[in-house]
């Protein structure tokens, strides 16, 4: 598969009391409208994902609201699988262009989290665990994080101190990123002594409730190389598990994840040591453990090594998350997944300015929906 990146925008991350839903979407749209140099009329299909447009801003037929910012007419709708939507909706429109419907789309993430209360929020997110099973039994999405880091912790007796490591890299990352909500570098300390949200994870263990947008305009592999396209997408899997914890065969791996890092790899023709980094899914501090031993990063029970040897820095051996992920960049649920892709972009054209990962070839976005039961991986590669 090649597909091409004609385009890349993406708003501010954080709590944007200045802009609505709509506006959000706009703004990444227009950025990526005038990165790419095409005009919006050229565009075939829109994708969107969003999670809680319904429950947090009222709205629905996000699809609708993409097109109309554009005055456009073709095709347009929303994707929703929990905090993967944004990769599904980028699985969607590179699934339109493989099958020859479009030749150039358009994929937004868009998502208004800040304008309703941290319990409605709280509620609207456990909808993408199980509600009869967890949701009923009163769990919440810190709480499920919370049992798989006990797991992983009582199996592989990972430290205190190394899983801090995670949030304190990621805040390294972000406070080199204009983008992110949090731009501030923190301790292990910071972590350790911050509250208490679910027992091991605390409120730096958590990604944050934030407002954003992003936006991609990919297209076939003749228009790409005609608009001197540097990047491609080469692989694009998508996985799913049990929506429930309870249901898993095991608690020590996302299942999921690995099976979607597989089939990505194998669509790519690569393997794991070919990857110069990543930005995958750390909703909390643990799941970046559990995601870099589903990309075979590390071995099972082993990534807790690399974050002690400091590797996963922008300018170590494996760097992760060098937009600052979820923790600091911030997690509009269904724009997570399009941002991953823009740093990809950004981090392969060599625009990470003081986060750019020296000699970056190939790249690599892990976007997980809910505790796992959806995983989404897609392969970007320079290719001049
Ligand atoms: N990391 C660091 N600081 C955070 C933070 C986070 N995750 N979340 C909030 N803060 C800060 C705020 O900036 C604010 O700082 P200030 O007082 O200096 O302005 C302070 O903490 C209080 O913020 P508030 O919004 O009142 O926090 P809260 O208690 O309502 O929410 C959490 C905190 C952890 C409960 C919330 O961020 C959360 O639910 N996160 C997880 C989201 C989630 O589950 N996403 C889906 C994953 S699958």
């Amino acid at each position: 598969m090649k597909i091409g990146v004609l385009g890349i925008g993406i708003t501010k991350f954080g709590e944007r009391w200045d802009q609505g839903l709509r506006d959000l979407l706009l703004d990444a749209q227009l950025r990526a409208l005038n990165d790419s140099k095409i005009d919006s009329k050229q565009i075939d299909a829109i994708y969107t994902g969003n999670m809680i447009g319904g429950i947090a801003s009222g709205q629905l037929q996000i699809g609708s609201m993409a097109t109309e910012n554009l005055n456009l007419h073709i095709p347009s709708i929303r994707v929703e699988g929990a905090c993967a939507s944004g990769s599904i909706a980028l699985r969607e429109g590179i699934n339109a262009i493989e099958s020859g419907q479009a030749e150039i789309v358009m994929v937004n993430g868009v998502e208004k989290m800040t304008d309703v209360s941290t319990e409605q929020i709280t509620t609207a997110l456990m909808g993408a665990g199980d509600e009869e099973i967890e949701g009923f039994a009163g769990l919440t999405f810190p709480g499920l994080y919370a049992l798989l880091a006990k797991a992983y912790i009582h199996e592989y007796d990972l430290s205190r101190e190394t899983l801090a490591e995670v949030s304190v890299k990621n805040h390294f990352h972000g406070a080199r990123n204009s983008y992110a909500q949090f731009q501030s570098e923190i301790t292990i300390d910071t972590v350790i002594n911050s509250t208490m949200v679910a027992n091991p994870l605390t409120l730096f263990d958590c990604s944050p409730i934030t407002d954003g947008a992003a936006s991609i305009i990919i297209a076939n592999e003749k228009i790409a190389k005609k608009m001197n396209s540097e990047v491609y997408i080469t692989a694009s899997a998508l996985a799913t598990d049990t929506l429930s914890l309870a249901k898993r065969e095991s608690l020590l791996e996302l299942k999921a994840g690995r099976i979607a890092a597989e089939n990505a790899y194998k669509q790519a023709g690569i393997t794991s040591k070919e990857i110069n980094f990543a930005e995958v899914h750390d909703c909390f501090s643990i799941a970046e453990i559990y995601a870099v031993e589903a990309l075979g990063l590390a071995k099972r029970g082993e990534a807790g090594k690399l974050y002690d040897s400091k590797q996963t820095y922008f300018d170590g051996d494996k760097p992760i998350n060098t937009s600052g992920g979820l923790k600091a960049c911030g997690h509009p649920v269904a724009a997570t997944g399009i941002k991953q892709a823009v740093e990809a972009v950004t981090q392969l054209r060599g625009e990470g300015g003081k986060r750019q990962v020296p000699n970056a070839l190939t790249g690599v976005t892990y976007n997980v929906g809910g505790s796992g039961a959806t995983a989404c991986v897609h392969v970007f590669k320079k290719m001049k």
